[in-house]
């Protein structure tokens, strides 16, 4: 079995496990996580992801995505035929 360890935090290097783990150990507020882990406590980007995890959020009470669940996932959206290409603006369009 292969874990995936999937970063909420980029800036202070915090797992969601770490979240997690923080969350079933009564963090209920972003505030707590702030406190607890540092999550949201620098470029901020993070702090919309760290507060699903909280009571209520839509990831709250989830188990780990195995390697397993990542692989269906990516496979449902490499088949989504619905899904708009992601286009990437030229160079020559940017300068
Ligand atoms: S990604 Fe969490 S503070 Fe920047």
């Amino acid at each position: 079995m292969i874990i995936v360890l999937m970063y909420i935090c980029i800036c202070n290097a915090i797992t969601e496990r770490q979240v997690k783990e923080a969350v079933s150990n009564g963090a209920t507020s972003i505030s707590d996580l702030q406190g607890q882990l540092g999550v949201a406590s620098c470029c901020g980007a993070c702090a919309d992801t760290a507060i699903e995890y909280l009571p209520g959020g839509q990831y709250a009470g989830q188990s780990s995505m195995f390697a397993t669940q990542v692989t269906r996932t990516a496979e449902t959206a490499a088949n989504d035929t619905d899904a708009s290409p992601v286009r990437m603006p030229s160079y020559a369009s940017l300068a």
